[in-house]
């Protein structure tokens, strides 16, 4: 596979606006190419820095897309911790993407994390509809964030979901971080996505960013993520390379 791209940006808003050009890209090369573009979100700052810049670019083809989320805190959808309701706040409420495009996990499940990332996966089983022929379903673009402890979508260290080779959506219910019941998207689908993107902002994670692209320590579930086929890029803030070796 292709070695990961990184940027480094001035500012969060510099992010914003490189997340900006870059996704539209994504998205017209994926429509050029099938049809539609599917992407897949993740929550934290994500949404907010993703959106700044492209809930206001009038040249991407909304109608095209269909959005799915990496993660997801098991909350009915109109709770503060949703990622999905973050996402509609910060970019879904304001581009014109069709509401049945927008594939948030079942509100009526989200008492019972089993049933609900079940649910998730037979979503996606029928969007993609090709469960039989390639195994997993090829995301065209995946927006990630990674936490302190070095964890990505509900991925976090040690737990026994970093060996799941079979399932697409996995429950959890004991994240470290709140709230403990989710669903994640599983590194089989992960690693079978076209692209993914981190987008690691702050000085905060610094230390973080060292463990994994100055390759400190290659246990930290982020550093799993090792596209198949497909190109990995990382979007920083200075704040947040500032102590990476250069190279
Ligand atoms: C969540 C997120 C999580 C997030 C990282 C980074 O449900 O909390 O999906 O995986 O992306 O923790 O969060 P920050 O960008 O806020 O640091």
């Amino acid at each position: 596979p292709p070695a990961p791209l990184v940027f480094s940006l001035p500012s969060v808003g510099d992010v914003s606006i490189a997340l900006d050009k870059f996704v539209a890209n994504c998205s017209s090369q994926a429509i050029k190419a099938h049809g539609r573009f599917t992407i897949a979100v993740s929550g934290g700052s994500l949404p907010n820095t993703l959106a700044a810049v492209l809930k206001n670019n009038r040249e991407v083809d909304f109608s095209k897309w269909h959005v799915f989320f990496a993660d997801e805190r098991c909350v009915p959808l109109d709770h503060e911790d949703s990622n999905y309701l973050l996402a509609k706040k910060e970019l879904l409420d304001h581009v014109p993407i069709p509401t049945g495009n927008v594939h948030p996990i079942n509100n009526n499940l989200v008492k019972n994390p089993s049933e609900a990332a079940e649910d998730y996966e037979s979503v996606l089983v029928k969007v993609f509809n090709d469960k039989n022929e390639v195994r997993f379903p090829t995301f065209d673009l995946i927006l990630l964030g990674i936490g302190p402890d070095g964890h990505t979508c509900s991925l976090f260290p040690g737990h026994t979901l970093l060996e799941e080779k079979d399932l697409w959506v996995a429950p959890i219910e004991d994240s470290p971080k709140p709230p403990p019941q989710r669903i994640t998207l599983t590194y089989p689908i992960l690693n079978h996505a076209n692209a993914i993107a981190f987008v690691v902002t702050g000085s905060n994670k610094q230390a973080t960013l060292e463990k994994i692209l100055d390759e400190k320590d290659n246990s930290l579930p982020a550093t799993r993520v090792k596209l198949a086929h497909g190109q990995l890029y990382w979007f920083l803030d200075d704040a947040a390379s500032a102590t990476l070796k250069k190279t």
